[in-house]
């Protein structure tokens, strides 16, 4: 059967890094009360001329330098962001054109912070009905832009970059022991919608708007939505957390990371943590937490990693991957 396996990936930050102590300067708050409540130090924010379409161009570079491939092999790109660079066209489009890919097709994913396993779950859709081969997945996001500066509820959660990784279709025999995804599990409930939202877009006010946040009424149905497709993942492979080599989860909150791994029972070693350097960055997160672990040897070809996220919708999702 053909499995969708990761052969390369890539990451990319703003240059201008701002600590906890820089938001001081900003908002009534404390380095001390946002460690406490989120586990995060500092972010990365967009600077003039860095976009989400430029972000994700330098980590698709990356990726496909990493995979050792040219970007006219790449036959799909995806990108998941909730802060293109217009309304339309596609951020992936955008990207295409900056890498000078004209062939192949692209468009974007908008499932908020649950944007990249979203992609995944739907580059591996792709690659198995056999309408792609290589598919570069991206995550990129300057949430900085739709923040409220004057909201310290929002303001200091959140931060820019991008992350990719490069999906290519390859042999496998069906069982947990092959290379690449093994199973996507999605969720959403458009019912929690107004706990996590923008409050402007093209057919409501005209105007991109501000993040909105319900911070408590998040954090609430985290754990036990992110734990509830973990355990759908697992189920459906025959795997137990005793698997696992490695969690990736979504990087929104390291209390919530920390609940989901205490609840399911995967100890803190095996949770790749990038919360504390980049904040939150929606889509982004997990391909850069990817690319932290992989880069330094953490990851390990064939080992067993769980990708996992929620957001803004909600929406939620889990993929079993083996590297
Ligand atoms: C946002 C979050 C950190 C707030 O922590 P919390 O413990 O729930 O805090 P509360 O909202 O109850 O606020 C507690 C107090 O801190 C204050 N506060 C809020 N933001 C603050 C800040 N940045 N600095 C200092 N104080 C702050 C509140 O005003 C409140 O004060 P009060 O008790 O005088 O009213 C937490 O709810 C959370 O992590 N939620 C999930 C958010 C998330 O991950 N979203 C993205 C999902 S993809």
């Amino acid at each position: 059967m053909i499995r969708s396996i990761i052969r390369g990936y890539g990451a990319a930050l703003p240059k201008r890094v701002m600590t906890n102590q820089d938001i001081e300067a900003i908002v009534e708050t404390t380095d001390e009360w946002i460690v406490q409540r989120t586990g995060i130090k500092q972010r990365y924010i967009a600077g003039e001329g860095e976009t989400t379409s430029s972000l994700g161009e330098l980590a698709a570079r990356a990726a496909l330098e990493n995979a050792g491939i040219q970007p006219d092999e790449i036959d799909l790109i995806i990108v998941a962001t909730s802060t293109p660079d217009n309304t339309f066209p596609a951020t992936a489009v955008n990207i295409q054109n900056r890498l000078g890919i004209t062939s192949g097709f692209a468009f974007d994913v908008q499932a908020v912070c649950s944007g990249f396993v979203y992609a995944m779950a739907t580059a591996d859709l792709y690659i198995r009905g056999g309408m792609a081969r290589r598919v570069l997945v991206i995550g990129a996001e300057t949430f900085s832009r739709i923040l409220d500066w004057t909201d310290r509820t929002t303001c200091v959660l959140f931060g820019d970059g991008a992350g990719a990784v490069v999906l290519e279709a390859g042999e496998g025999e069906g069982k947990t022991s092959d290379r690449g995804i093994l199973t996507s599990n999605l969720r959403s409930d458009g019912s929690h919608k107004d706990k996590l939202y923008v409050d402007g877009g093209p057919s409501t006010t005209g105007t991109v708007g501000h993040l909105r946040m319900e911070g408590r009424e998040v954090f609430k149905h985290a754990v036990g939505m992110i734990t509830d497709v973990i355990e759908a993942a697992f189920e459906a492979t025959g795997t137990t957390a005793d698997d696992l080599d490695w969690l990736v989860p979504h990087q929104a909150n390291r209390r919530i990371i920390d609940g989901s791994a205490k609840k399911l029972g995967i100890p803190n070693e095996k949770v790749v943590i990038t919360v504390d350097q980049h904040g939150n960055t929606s889509a982004a997160s997990i391909p850069l937490a990817l690319a932290a672990a992989a880069s330094d040897g953490r990851i390990k070809k064939g080992d067993l990693v769980m990708l996992e996220a929620m957001g803004g919708g909600f929406t939620w999702g889990a993929v079993l991957l083996r590297w």
